[in-house]
């Protein structure tokens, strides 16, 4: 068995962040989403990985190595275009070749991992598996119809979906998989669809299962979606405070790494101040995670993502659902005119109150 990890991607819907990081390293309780599916997998003892990347295949490579942190495999494979799910995985197939596998979209978390998954498909003789969930929304999403333990049929953003089941960002093929590929056309958005190679395979008669995730699921491809998915992680991790608190008010679950020093400050968990951050009189929130080296003087945060070396000092008001990229200062102005001042890349949003 071995795994297949999506990292590629342009990540338009979480610009500007995304120019200068992909969208698989931004970090959720300050660790790189796609780290939590390389556990999941891990965890249910594959520890071969086809990682397939497209622009920013450098960075990934660097921020991942080879996979001896996780005592696995790391194979890299560049995708030439982004053509689809389907597309990635014909890449992937002298990688693959005749081997089962899991494929995992780089940006989805699940709570609960893929263990009893991975272990019921290899015990099984069935020739895919998939994970679906209820979601409001599912004319984002492929969504499933099904019969009884059958998968009947499956839509890719469906304008009329029948079901409020979708496709979560996981799923378990043999290599038959490929022959489905081969017969695909690409779809109303231009891309070779996975769904429709599974769909393929129903039309042929084979077997493919479902299971219902009964725990949570995130896509982050929004801002929404990464904070949702900052709480949730904060919410379910263990904590631990190694950092300094000088005459701070450490409240409920947080977390300070090696190095962090608190002065004069409240910071109510959930919530995660990474290595070297100063914290001065200031409030930081809960479902905060603050990267690396960031400083926050007389401000106040909460329900947010601040990554590393980013400066707050002295904002009036709290901050709050905000993404915050590398190297960032927000202050208040000093004397008059008392103007915002703005330096924003391409895509910024700014929410003034
Ligand atoms: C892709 C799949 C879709 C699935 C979703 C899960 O959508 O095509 O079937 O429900 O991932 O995240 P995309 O992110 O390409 O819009």
């Amino acid at each position: 068995m071995k795994a297949l990890i999506l990292a590629g991607g342009k990540g338009t819907r979480l610009r500007p962040i995304t120019y200068s990081v992909a969208k698989q390293l931004v970090p959720v309780a300050n660790k790189p989403v796609i780290e939590y599916g390389i556990e999941a997998i891990r965890e249910s003892g594959v520890r071969d990985f086809g990682i397939i990347v497209g622009e920013s295949e450098a960075e990934i490579r660097q921020a991942l190595g080879d996979g001896s942190r996780w005592d696995a495999k790391f194979t890299f494979i560049r995708q030439d275009a982004p053509l689809g799910l389907a597309h990635a995985v014909r890449t992937a197939q002298p990688y693959l070749q005749d081997d089962r596998f899991i494929m995992y979209l780089g940006d989805n978390l699940i709570k609960g991992g893929v263990r009893e998954l991975v272990r019921e498909f290899e015990g099984g003789d069935f020739d895919a598996s998939i994970l679906l969930t209820h979601v409001p929304n599912p004319w984002e999403f492929g969504v499933a119809e099904l019969e009884g333990d059958r998968v009947l049929r499956l839509e890719e953003k469906p304008k009329a979906p029948k079901s409020d089941l979708a496709l979560v960002g996981v799923y378990l093929f043999t290599p038959l998989v490929f022959e489905a590929i081969k017969t695909l056309k690409p779809s109303f958005r231009g891309e070779y669809e996975i769904t429709d190679a599974i769909q393929t395979l129903i039309d042929w008669g084979k077997d493919v299962r479902y299971e219902i995730v009964t725990g949570w699921w995130k896509d982050t491809g929004t801002v929404e979606a990464m904070l949702e998915a900052n709480r949730l992680i904060l919410e379910g991790m263990k904590h631990t405070v190694k950092g300094k608190i000088e005459d701070a008010k450490i409240e409920g679950p947080v977390t300070v790494e090696e190095g962090a020093k608190i002065v004069r400050s409240t910071v109510r968990g959930p919530a995660i101040i990474g290595a070297g951050c100063e914290i001065l009189d200031s409030f930081v929130g809960p479902f905060t995670s603050i990267a690396d080296r960031t400083r926050v003087k007389e401000s106040e945060i909460e329900y947010s993502i601040v990554m590393d070396d980013c400066f707050i000092d002295n904002v009036d008001g709290r901050i709050s659902g905000s993404l915050i990229g590398r190297g960032v200062t927000v202050t208040r102005s000093q004397g008059k005119p008392k103007s915002v001042c703005l330096v924003l890349g391409d895509n910024s949003s700014v929410v003034m109150p």
